[in-house]
């Protein structure tokens, strides 16, 4: 590649090749478009498409739920030092340093076979609800809540956070944020996974390095904000010169536009439906008012529609869950696409290194401490 061929952000780059997913039209995992999947599949049998590139079997399927109840139990170890770090760290950094953890604590550490990786993915997949639900209870002074062996991912998670049984709608709700969460292509924190991976490193940490990545606010950490947001516009009333003022300052509004995605985030319409129906079940519209008018007014002025951080935000709040939670619950399910790409890069390497276009000094001679000027 020439030296002037050179597009900021990778824009618009092919990157590398993969069959976990596709967004050229419409997004499809492993071929399945997204809408099929978040309307008759559940995210576990998603996590096996998506680790395992088909569908499974009625037994496929019984087996792999299996798996993942059996192996949520985490070293007590992690859970002594889960309590031990300062209570203003947020749950985002407290899930890197526990999923960092659990690598010490995994038999298979450093077998990199597709098999070990997949047994390696199943196993997070299964941990990382119980290092985000473990947190989240200790700093509030909580007892733990076990997994129920014959509930659902989705409702464990809520169960487990949240001290309480979900209801069918909001099990289902989760169920479907956790199908659209899971995949994305070479997003940052997927291409991040890649990266590591491709210099022969281990899983764990492919997945740690993603999640450092996800937690930046123009990727994963755009749902915390979007709360944010949400709060800060307050009334219904308050949404169109709110929004006007702040696109008149150039404010970036966190959980519109998409940097692949310029006509619109499919999975966005998929869960605005979701907060609709919650919303009127719980009687409190609010926020749905205000997302309205914030998506009316962003799109005739900007051209932005919302991405999927716009939604999920508010099915998150209407969940009863605290908004230094969303992000670690988009890990709780991305990391069946993280873990997919790691085995995909592993299997077909090539070391992943780009170079640069230098913009600094022209060639200098060294002047020795004692020539320099002040
Ligand atoms: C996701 C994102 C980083 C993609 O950005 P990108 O492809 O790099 O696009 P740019 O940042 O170059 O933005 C292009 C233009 O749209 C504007 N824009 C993009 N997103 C915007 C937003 N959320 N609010 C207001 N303006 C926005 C930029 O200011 C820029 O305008 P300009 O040309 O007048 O300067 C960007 O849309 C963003 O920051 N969104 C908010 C964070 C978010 O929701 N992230 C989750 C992504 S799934």
């Amino acid at each position: 590649m020439s030296s002037e061929q050179y597009f900021p952000g990778l824009e618009g780059v092919i990157a590398g090749e993969t069959a976990v997913s596709s967004i050229a039209g419409d997004l499809e995992y492993r071929g399945y478009s997204v809408t099929e999947l978040a309307d008759s599949s559940s995210f576990v049998e998603t996590a096996y498409l998506l680790l395992h590139g088909e569908l499974p079997t009625a037994e496929q399927l019984a087996d792999f739920k299996a798996i993942l109840i059996e192996s949520a139990e985490i070293d007590p170890a992690i859970y002594e030092f889960l309590k031990k770090i300062p209570l203003h760290v947020g749950a985002m950094d407290v899930l890197r340093t526990g999923i960092s953890m659990l690598a010490h604590f995994d038999p298979q550490l450093d077998d990199e076979s597709p098999s070990a990786n997949i047994a390696k993915a199943t196993r997070l997949l299964a941990q990382i609800p119980m290092l985000i639900a473990a947190r989240h209870r200790f700093r509030q002074g909580l007892e733990l809540v076990p997994p129920d062996p014959e509930g659902s991912f989705a409702g464990n998670l809520l169960q487990m956070i949240n001290g309480r049984e979900p209801s069918q709608s909001e099990e289902d709700a989760m169920d479907v944020s956790l199908i659209l969460y899971a995949e994305h292509e070479f997003n940052a924190s997927t291409f991040t996974a890649r990266v590591v991976t491709s210099t022969q490193s281990d899983l764990y940490s492919a997945i740690v390095a993603a999640v450092g990545a996800l937690k930046g606010p123009l990727h994963g950490g755009a749902n915390e904000r979007v709360l944010e947001v949400l709060e800060e516009v307050g009334t219904p009333e308050n949404a169109e010169p709110w929004v006007r003022h702040a696109l008149a300052t150039r404010r970036r509004i966190m959980g519109f536009g998409h940097r692949v995605y310029k006509d619109g985030d499919p999975r966005a319409v998929i869960l605005r439906d979701y907060c609709r129906s919650l919303a009127l079940e719980q009687g409190d519209t609010k926020f749905e008012l205000i997302a309205d008018t914030l998506e009316t007014v962003v799109r005739q002025e900007k051209g932005l529609p919302p991405n999927l951080d716009w939604p999920s935000a508010r099915l998150y709040r209407y969940l009863g869950l605290e908004v230094d939670l969303y992000t670690p619950l988009f890990v709780a399910s991305r990391v069946a696409g993280w873990s997919a790409h790691v085995i995909e890069q592993a299997g077909n390497n090539r070391l992943i290194r780009p170079v640069s276009r230098y913009i600094g000094h022209a060639t200098r001679t060294y002047v020795p401490l004692e020539e320099r000027e002040d």
